[in-house]
């Protein structure tokens, strides 16, 4: 038999490892394990009692460990012998993404075999006796290690990232330079990129991703130079730091993929002008880390993002000159999104309104939960939507449509985005088994709560698929498609040809034909 099935920890992927390495944790979260001791070469070897059906038995055997790839996955395959009850066997695959500093994705796959007398339960009983025991199993485990993570007594937790932990700040890069991360240095002689990065991948003790022990990426090739060079202001600077340092905004690189989440849940995620000023600094960073090759934008707590902060509208937004002003940020904010040269997935569940729909529809893909809530109540504010944001919302949903949206104000649910084109996937619910022992595990509060789907994991196993394509295909093709959907004119035609001449001329081109001819996966650098 074979099944599958997943659970969201909340601690860390170094401590839930740890556990899934620790003889102790294994042996108290195994049902029905009477022993587990670690054997000379390594395997650990153990006794432990089960019932399948009728048929109860004590089972010796081996656990080993295989395909281990610390922090990230390993197979466990238990197998032992029941004596006249016959014999079982498992290979458990077990995968961890971190999904935040402290919250860990475990999915796992068992597929199991019997032979004896166990065999001749049939399926049916033998099925029902391995979920079983993988529930248990998992709910054990996941008590242990949220425990472990409550005393914080091991595996200490990365702490949050600042900007040169994320991919440091180029002085003299425009709002939109993220989206020069694999640029051409120079529109009129494409040549193959420079050499040095602007930003090296930083190597300082105090960058903290989730993958310590990681082999060094080689530094990929970075913006050169912007094509309308200007300095950053000091402002959107400080804004960025103060908003990172306040954790309003907070960003976790694992595996390739970043994500960065608003952090306002008691506000719904609503944007401050700091927040709009923050992200074209803190995407711009990340268009320059070679580490990050996907980045998903979402929002904690229930909501994505209840629009721009009415309560601090009458300080920042008071007059008209003001008012452009603060356009001038959401813009700046929402075209950082919309062009960093990385691929993009905005994660939306509750509300998701106002300027929280304009950065959704900023990032190239929008996976949503069955609980997502959409609008642009501008109608009810005396607001004028942008201009780019208008078009997007025109890109993604036709005209009529664009117009019930803006005139109507109405809210509409995500089955209803999902017809109309304004989101891309609406997650289904998660496993029955993994909901199953995850909602026991998390206890009453939850009980009854209807199953929202989890957006999050589709995404990452999504965005996990593009992080593998190659980076100057993905940014070229973003710069194409982005500069032909926003209307005549917008596509710079002199920069296009050059990123193609660019990626014709690439490492990764070489790479791509290689791999095809020896028939293996291409290994992309992004130059
Ligand atoms: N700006 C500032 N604060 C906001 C906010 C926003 N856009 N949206 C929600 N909040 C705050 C609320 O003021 C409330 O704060 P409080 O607890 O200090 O009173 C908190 O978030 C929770 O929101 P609340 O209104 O109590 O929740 P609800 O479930 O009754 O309604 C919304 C949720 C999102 C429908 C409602 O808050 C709302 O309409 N917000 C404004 C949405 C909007 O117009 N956005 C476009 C702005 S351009």
């Amino acid at each position: 038999m074979e099944m599958l099935g997943e659970a969201r920890l909340g601690a860390s992927r170094e401590l839930v490892w740890e556990a899934l390495n620790d003889p102790e944790v294994l042996r108290a979260s195994i049902p029905g394990c009477e022993t587990l001791e670690k054997a000379e070469d390594g395997s650990l070897t153990a006794t432990v009692v089960s019932k399948v059906g009728p048929i109860k038995a004590r089972f010796a055997g081996k656990v080993t460990l295989s395909n281990i790839v610390p922090p990230r996955s390993y197979t466990l395959t238990g197998e032992g012998s029941g004596g006249a009850a016959g014999f079982a066997k498992a290979d458990i695959g077990v995968n961890l993404d971190a999904l935040d500093a402290n919250l860990t994705l475990l999915r796992y796959s068992v597929k199991a075999n019997v032979g004896g007398k166990l065999a001749q339960l049939g399926s049916r009983m033998v099925d029902a006796a391995a979920r079983k025991s993988a529930d248990d199993f998992f709910e054990l485990f996941g008590k242990q290690v949220t425990s472990r993570a409550a005393d914080g007594s091991s595996a200490a937790s990365p702490a949050g990232l600042d900007l040169a932990a994320l991919g440091g700040v180029d002085q003299q890069e425009t709002a939109d330079a993220a989206a020069t991360a694999y640029a051409p240095t120079s529109a009129a002689a494409p040549a193959p990129v420079a050499a040095t990065p602007v930003v090296a991948a930083q190597t300082d003790a105090s960058v903290q991703t989730s993958d310590a022990g990681r082999e060094a990426v080689p530094p990929a090739v970075v913006a050169a130079s912007p094509a309308k060079p200007a300095s950053v202001s000091a402002a959107s600077t400080a804004a960025a730091m103060d908003v990172l340092t306040a954790e309003l905004i907070k960003v976790w690189i694992s595996d390739q993929i970043a994500v960065v989440t608003l952090n306002r849940p008691g506000s719904r995620n609503a944007m401050t002008y700091a927040m709009w000023q923050a992200i074209p600094i803190i995407f711009g960073a990340l268009a320059r880390n070679p580490e990050v090759r996907a980045i998903i934008l979402t929002g904690a707590g229930e909501d994505f993002c209840a629009g721009a902060d009415i309560a601090e509208f009458e300080a920042v937004r008071g007059n008209a000159a003001q008012a452009t002003e603060y356009e001038v940020a959401v813009d700046g904010c929402c075209d950082a999104i919309a062009n960093v040269s990385k691929p993009t997935i905005a994660v939306l569940k509750g509300y998701c309104l106002g300027g929280g729909a304009h950065l959704a529809m900023s990032c190239d893909f929008r996976y949503a939960s069955t609980n997502a809530v959409f609008g642009i109540p501008a109608a009810r504010l005396s607001i004028i939507y942008g201009v780019k944001g208008t078009r997007k919302l025109l890109n993604l949903v036709g005209l009529p449509e664009a117009k019930k949206i803006l005139f109507g104000a109405q809210r509409f649910t995500a089955d209803r985005a999902l017809q109309i084109g304004f989101v891309d996937h609406v997650a289904t619910g998660g496993s029955v088994s993994a909901r199953s022992w995850l909602d026991r595990l998390i206890g009453g509060g939850r009980k009854g709560e209807a199953d929202v789907g989890d957006p999050m994991a589709d995404a990452r196993v999504f965005a996990q698929s593009l992080a593998g394509n190659a980076p100057l295909t993905i940014c070229g093709a973003k710069a194409l498609l982005n500069g032909m959907a926003m209307g005549t004119g917008a596509l710079d035609l002199v920069h296009a040809e050059a990123l193609i001449t660019a990626a014709a001329a690439s490492d990764d081109y070489r790479e791509g034909r290689a791999a095809f001819g020896e028939k293996r996966a291409p290994q992309f650098k992004g130059r």
